[in-house]
C-alpha cells in the first residue's frame, strides 16, 4: 500500500496478525472468493507494509485455506449468538481481525484480546465501540477473565494463536478458562503437530521465502485426549471439519483426508469446540478427572 499509510511496527509473533489479514484480503477480492470480507481489504489499503515482500502468495492454497478456517470460526459465531444474541465473543489473540464486520448481529459484545502492540495498532484501525472491546495483555495472564462479563453466554475463539504456546502453556490456559467460564464454548485452531514440528525446524516458509515464528504446539490424537482432560468441566468435544474449498489441495486433497479413517488423524489442521459444564468442578470435589462426551463433527 502507499506510502500514507499506517506503518505498523510488528515483529515476530505478532506480525503475523498481518498475515493472516493479507490473507483474508486477498481472498476476499478474487471474483470466486471464498468469504467476503471487505473490512480486510480496507485494513490491507490502509497500511504502509510491503505484504507481498514480506509474505508473498502462492496463488493456489494458502489464502484459500485461511478463507476456509475463518469460515468455520464465521459458522461457529454465528451459531452461537443465534442461541445467545447478548451473548459475548472473545477472540484470543484476536489481531487485526475483521470477524465483527462480517458476523456481528447487532446486540453481541465482543473482545478482543492481544499483546500491546498489536492491540496499540488495531486501536488505530478499528477504534473500540460500545459492543466492541480491547484487552491488551498477553492471553497467559489471567487478568483478561476479569474483563468478560459472566452473566452473559461466552464463547472463545482462539485461531492461529495456541500453535505459539508451549504444550503446557496450552494445557493451563484451557484448563483455566474451563474452569473460570461455566457454560461456554471455545472453538480453537490447531496445526498438526506434524506440521508444527515442520514449522519449529524451520522447514516451512512462506511463499516470499520468509521464515514464520517458530511454533511449539500441535495437534495429533495423543495430545487431543490430553487437552480433553486438562479439566473436568471440559464435558463435549466435537471435532469441526473445513468446508470444501475449490483448489486440489483444499477442494479434493484434505476432504479425502478427513473422511478416511485412520489418515484422518494426520490431516494438516484441526479445528475444535469445546464445552464447559455448568461445573468447575466437574462434579467431583477432588477435581477428579472424567472423560467428557466426545461428539464426531455435528455439522
Ligand atoms: C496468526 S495471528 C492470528 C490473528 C487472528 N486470530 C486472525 O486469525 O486473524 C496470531 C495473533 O496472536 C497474537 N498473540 C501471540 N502471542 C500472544 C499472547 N501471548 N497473548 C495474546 N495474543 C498473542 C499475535 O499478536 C497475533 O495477533
Amino acid at each position: 500500500m502507499g506510502p500514507q499509510g499506517t506503518r505498523p511496527h510488528l515483529g515476530g509473533v505478532s506480525e503475523t496478525a498481518l498475515w493472516t489479514l493479507y490473507m483474508r484480503a486477498h481472498e476476499a477480492r478474487r471474483p470466486d472468493r471464498l468469504i467476503e470480507d471487505p473490512k480486510a481489504i480496507e485494513l490491507v489499503a490502509a497500511l504502509d507494509y510491503p505484504f507481498l515482500e514480506r509474505f508473498g502468495l502462492d496463488e493456489q492454497d494458502i489464502a484459500e485455506g485461511e478463507a476456509l478456517r475463518t469460515r468455520v470460526f464465521d459458522d461457529e459465531v454465528r451459531r452461537f449468538l443465534r442461541g445467545d444474541p447478548e451473548g459475548t465473543v472473545v477472540t484470543l489473540g484476536g489481531g487485526l481481525e475483521t470477524q465483527f464486520w462480517r458476523a456481528d448481529n447487532g446486540r453481541a459484545r465482543w473482545i478482543s484480546v492481544d499483546l500491546p502492540e498489536v492491540v496499540g495498532l488495531r486501536r488505530r484501525l478499528l477504534p473500540e465501540s460500545p459492543r466492541q472491546r480491547l484487552v491488551a495483555c498477553s492471553v497467559l495472564d489471567d487478568r483478561w477473565m476479569d474483563e468478560v462479563d459472566l452473566t452473559r453466554g461466552v464463547l472463545m475463539t482462539v485461531k492461529g494463536l495456541f500453535q505459539y504456546f508451549q504444550p503446557a502453556e496450552v494445557h493451563r490456559l484451557v484448563a483455566a478458562c474451563a474452569e473460570r467460564f461455566p457454560g461456554a464454548v471455545m472453538v480453537f485452531e490447531a496445526p498438526a503437530r506434524w506440521l508444527s514440528t515442520r514449522m519449529r525446524q524451520g522447514r516451512v516458509r512462506t511463499p516470499a521465502g520468509t521464515a514464520p515464528p517458530p511454533t511449539y504446539w500441535g495437534m495429533d490424537p495423543r495430545e487431543a485426549r490430553r487437552i480433553r482432560g486438562a479439566h473436568p468441566n471440559i464435558v463435549e468435544w466435537t471435532d469441526l471439519p473445513l468446508p470444501p474449498g475449490r483448489g486440489r489441495v483444499y477442494g479434493r486433497q484434505l476432504p479425502w483426508i478427513a473422511r478416511t479413517p485412520v489418515v484422518r488423524n494426520w490431516k494438516p489442521v484441526w479445528i475444535t469446540r469445546l464445552r464447559f459444564g455448568d461445573d468447575p468442578s466437574g462434579g467431583s470435589p477432588g477435581h477428579t478427572r472424567h472423560e467428557p462426551r466426545v461428539r464426531p463433527a455435528d455439522r
